[in-house]
């Protein structure tokens, strides 16, 4: 089985995060959500009860808790839209709700809206009227909510406006005063069959993110380097995962990876609190961002010489662009992640979960037996067979067009023992997984780990613990 992994994190050089290893699998089980924390029945005129629009940071549960039957989303003729413009601070606008299915006579909705990079935190605040009530909090208290997270759902009277299989929910929110980068959007809908019971409803749920439209204030961005964000060797490798390192590339103190939203749609965002990274002209995807560094993936389409740009507020009256960078594609680079600050080699061992670490490197880690199967983690080792594009999931095993061998404390491995070396399914497409069955031999204590490929090496002095 190969582990659930996604990277995101920044780190000086290289990280793969397991905090936001549980990210994917949170991204892969929303449809095994569904099944937590059955509710009680009680009878319901008042309205849903409140974290129930499916977002992971509210517990996961949407509105099939009570209204069983199909999951959400599984009914194909209908479907949730939620349709936000890019916010001005402080300035009110209408978000809409749409709910859809052909078969529906009543309509019910909860809408929740998040910081991007924090969503625990409330952004702005809803207006309650006739058809949108707001509710504060776990309880579920009516507004105001002083700074609570809110919860936008139906006022009974909304349930039967809508008409020819839809209706549409307006909800006005107003933003923050200040900028606060991304803000997302969670709904949950209920297109009802008016039984007057929680039987036989469909239930839809989606997301989005908006941006601040007037930009952030940011002064102009300079790159002072671009290297592979697993090694820190210089320039980037074919959908190589890449990190950018300089000055201005958001606002201080704000950092966040991408987020379950954003990644919803099968592809990682091309612009994250302001910030786009151009490569030759291009924007590519971001998997984290922050104010002195940014990791993208480097393009499916392009090789050798390539220009990297940094531009803040892209498309806004406030533009700001960094010179451009002269930097080049390669297509190998083959580099190991490590964990953050350190020479041990990020893996997993046997279970496919446990870090492969020691336990002061990586808490809960142990370190990997003689013999162990284990993965490790690398970007920079070029196709893959099916190939997936630059910010991509791959979705499925995709062998390494040109493969690699293992060398672990001087021993090369067997090729035979090289168990998959490809695409880190359910992950973006720029992180490789290698399953190899490390040696019987080999002794204890850090022993050196390199993988080669075309005549490259990954870089020198990376280590994976071994203890009998
Ligand atoms: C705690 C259980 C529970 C949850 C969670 C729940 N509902 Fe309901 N809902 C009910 C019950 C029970 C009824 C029927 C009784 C009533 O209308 O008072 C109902 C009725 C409705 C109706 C009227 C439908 C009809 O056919 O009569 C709508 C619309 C609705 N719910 C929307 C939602 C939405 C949207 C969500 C998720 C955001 C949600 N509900 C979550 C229990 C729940």
């Amino acid at each position: 089985m190969i582990p659930i992994l996604f990277m995101l994190q920044e780190g000086s050089m290289s990280v793969i995060s397991t905090s936001l290893a549980t990210m994917a699998s949170r991204l892969v089980s929303l449809s095994a959500l569904a099944l937590i924390g059955a509710g009680s029945m009680l009878g319901f005129s008042t309205g849903p009860p409140t974290q129930r629009t499916g977002a992971s940071v509210d517990g996961g549960a949407n509105c099939t808790v009570c209204h069983r039957g199909a999951p959400a989303n599984a009914d194909q003729r209908g479907r949730l839209t939620i349709e936000a413009a890019s916010y001005r601070p402080g300035i009110k606008q209408t978000v809409r709700v749409t709910v859809e299915h052909p078969d529906a006579l009543r309509w019910g909705f909860e809408l929740i809206a998040r910081y991007a990079g924090n969503e625990t935190k409330q952004a702005g605040s809803f207006t309650p009227t006739n058809l949108t009530r707001v509710v504060c909090g776990a309880a579920g208290t009516p507004a105001p909510c002083n700074g609570d997270r809110e919860f936008a759902t139906h006022t009974s009277a909304a349930t039967l406006l809508g008409s020819n299989g839809r209706m549409t929910f307006e909800v006005e929110w107003t933003p923050p005063t200040e900028d606060i980068g991304d803000v997302t959007f969670y709904a949950a809908g209920n297109a009802a069959n008016n039984g007057g019971g929680n039987t036989g409803d469909m239930i839809y749920t989606s997301s989005t993110v908006v941006r601040n439209g007037v930009g952030c204030s940011l002064e102009t961005p300079t790159i002072r380097e671009v290297s592979s964000a697993a090694s820190g060797a210089p320039n980037m490798a074919f959908n190589g995962l890449t990190s950018v390192y300089g000055t201005n590339f958001g606002p201080a103190g704000r950092s966040r990876g991408a987020t379950e939203a954003e990644v919803r749609l099968l592809s990682f965002p091309k612009q994250m609190d302001c910030v786009t990274v151009l490569v030759n002209g291009k924007p590519a995807p971001i998997t984290f961002s922050s104010a002195g560094q940014i990791n993208f993936q480097a393009p499916f389409d392009q090789l050798n010489a390539a220009t990297v740009q940094v531009v803040a507020n892209r498309g806004l009256p406030n533009e700001r662009a960094s010179t451009a960078f002269s930097s080049s594609i390669s297509p190998l680079q083959p580099a190991l992640f490590t964990f953050s600050g350190t020479k041990s080699v990020a893996a997993r061992g046997p279970d496919g979960s446990t870090p492969v670490a020691l336990p002061a490197v990586v808490p809960g880690g142990r370190p990997a037996k003689p013999g162990d199967m284990i993965s490790i983690f690398a970007t920079g080792l070029g196709v893959t067979n099916p190939a997936w594009d630059s910010g991509d999931i791959a979705r499925n095993a995709s062998p390494l067009q040109i493969p690699i061998s293992v060398e672990v404390g001087g021993i090369t491995v067997p090729a035979t023992d090289i168990l998959y070396q490809g695409a880190a399914v359910q992950a973006i497409s720029g992180l490789y997984q290698v399953n190899v069955k490390l040696p019987a031999s080999l002794g204890a204590g850090d022993q050196l780990l390199v993988i080669r490929q075309g005549g490259l090496a990954s870089q020198t002095g990376v280590t994976v613990p071994i203890a009998p």
